[in-house]
């Protein structure tokens, strides 16, 4: 499995995210699309980005019954993304029923990963509103095993979780992990982070990386220092 740095597309407009992806004339780097944009451009924007010659992460996080999410990820599959997700809070039945609506006719289909825990769900809000009476890596270990019996190829956890993820459920499970800040970077709002270099020996398999990339002066230096720091290129 590939190392790679995938870059949170969180715009509200094609305009801004060509705006961006235009600056990148070397290099045709993986890109996520998330709600914010899906929901502004629709299909077009994933037809478009993937005709560019980017490989995408469609990040829309489907939690439904079976069949809908069934239906949807079908939906999904033909729009011929490379990474798509769902909630693992919807059952082993709902992502196995997503695993079906996802495979092609001829076997194909895009990696499908799960969300755990969102990294801003505190053990205390998840116990008190949430009424789960477990810690959360107990429960980010019991989802994630879930995932993994219905057949699913990994979950998206923070970077300080990978390691405790491919221990329960093998090296070949795969961890997507955001919440990544440069050493000397501004953090925002996220919370359980740390940096490109220190997420590789924790053993990520892909980093999600957003605002240090999209906000920064030079995003083609910083997408490029993240893949040297991650990938070691
Ligand atoms: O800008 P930043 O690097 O914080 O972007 C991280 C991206 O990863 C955002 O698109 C955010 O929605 C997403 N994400 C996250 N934490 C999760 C799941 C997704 O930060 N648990």
């Amino acid at each position: 499995m590939g190392k790679d740095v995938i870059i949170a597309c969180d715009f509200d407009s094609a305009q801004k995210t060509f705006a961006f992806l235009d600056k990148f004339t070397e290099e045709k780097p993986f890109v996520k699309i998330g709600m914010e944009l899906y929901y502004a451009e629709g299909p077009s924007i994933v037809k478009e980005i993937k005709r560019r010659g980017h490989k995408i992460f469609l990040d829309l996080k489907l939690h439904d019954i079976p069949n809908t999410v069934k239906k949807s990820m079908a939906v999904l599959s033909r729009l011929d993304v490379d990474m798509t997700n769902l909630h693992a809070a919807g059952t082993v039945d709902m992502m196995r029923a997503a695993l079906e609506g996802l495979t092609r006719e001829d076997g194909t289909r895009p990696l499908l990963i799960a969300v755990t825990q969102l990294t801003s769900t505190s053990e205390e809000r998840m116990q008190n509103e949430l009424l789960i009476n477990a810690s959360i890596n107990d429960t980010i270990i019991k989802y994630a095993e879930n995932a993994k019996t219905a057949g699913l190829d990994g979950v998206v956890c923070s970077p300080l979780e990978a390691g405790m993820v491919k221990e329960a459920c093998g090296v070949d499970f795969m961890t997507v992990t955001p919440g990544v800040r440069f050493a000397d970077g501004e953090v925002g709002d996220q919370i359980r982070i740390t940096t490109p270099e220190k997420t590789k020996e924790i053993g990520s398999d892909y980093i999600v990386v957003g605002r240090p990339i999209t906000q920064s002066e030079n995003p083609v230096e910083a997408f490029r220092r993240c893949v040297k720091e991650f990938v070691g290129e």
